[in-house]
């Protein structure tokens, strides 16, 4: 069966587009078969974090019915597939005969996850990322401003008919100006599904368009994007620190 999730916030910049990617990223690392699409129609997110050539076909193409959808998907090189929006100030000009919900017809049975990348905001574009999903993640920052946006994604994906599973909660550096996980939770009356750290290792990441669950494999944000991936598919994930050459020598010799 295949499962079609939106990853929404409400307020821009909270971590959708890097949750998207990387959710998938740890999807695909426990061989499950994964597209993520990039709901972004305007304002294009996943070409611009992965570095996906624009002379190819794109979402809009499709949603235009100039492209069938298989021809959209982009192989990273990690083997993460893609359904890139172009970038192009051209694509706002543009008239869509399809949506979303109608384009991925044609994926549905061939993946296990279809993740759509939502774009920030409860307008039009949002609606038609939150309609086109069964089920919604909801992303948002350990702050009031971002917590209440996030409450407002959340009822909105509901009155569209889309279950909300839980909430990762970005950029956590966990000093006392940061709402409590807790209180997050409550207020949202979601279960957390991850506190991913504000990280380095994500903008490196981002420089070097690749995803990082493969950039940084042992960062404590992919532990989490792992531990996520895993509960959805009802397990849970333990990062096992593998010794290094150096430590294994010397556990040889006796050293530790
Ligand atoms: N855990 C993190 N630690 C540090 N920086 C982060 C983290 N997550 C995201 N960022 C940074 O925050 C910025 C916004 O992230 P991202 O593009 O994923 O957010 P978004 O919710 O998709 O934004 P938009 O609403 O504009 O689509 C990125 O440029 C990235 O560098
Ligand atoms: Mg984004």
């Amino acid at each position: 069966m295949t499962r079609i999730v939106c990853l929404a916030s409400g307020k821009g910049g909270v971590g959708k587009t890097t949750s998207t990617i990387n959710l998938g990223s740890a999807l695909l690392g426990f061989n499950q078969k994964v597209i993520i699409i990039d709901g972004n129609i305007t304002t294009p997110n996943l070409s611009i974090h992965l570095g996906i050539p624009q002379n190819r076909p794109t979402l809009q193409d499709v949603l235009e019915e100039k492209s069938s959808i298989e021809n959209a998907i982009y192989v990273h090189p990690t083997g993460l597939k893609i359904v890139p929006s172009g970038i192009s100030l051209e694509n706002m000009k543009r008239r869509f005969t399809k949506f979303i919900s109608e384009s991925i017809v044609d994926l549905v049975g061939k993946y296990d996850w279809i993740l759509i990348d939502t774009p920030a905001g409860l307008g039009k574009e949002a609606r038609i990322a939150m309609e086109a999903a069964n089920e919604v993640i909801i992303v948002t920052n350990p702050e009031l401003p971002a917590v209440v946006d996030a409450l407002k994604a959340k009822n909105m994906a509901q009155a569209l008919g889309t279950t909300p599973l839980g909430v990762i909660i970005n950029k956590v550096i966990g000093d006392d100006t940061e709402m409590k996980l807790d209180n997050i939770s409550n207020f949202l009356d979601l279960p957390i599904l991850a506190s991913i750290p504000f990280s380095k290792d994500i903008k490196k990441s981002i420089k070097e368009r690749e995803p990082l669950v493969f950039d940084s494999p042992r960062s404590a944000a992919t532990i989490q994007y792992k531990k996520v991936a895993a509960a959805l598919l009802g397990s849970e994930y333990k990062f096992i620190e593998k010794p290094s050459v150096i430590q294994r020598i010397k556990k040889i010799l006796g050293v530790i």
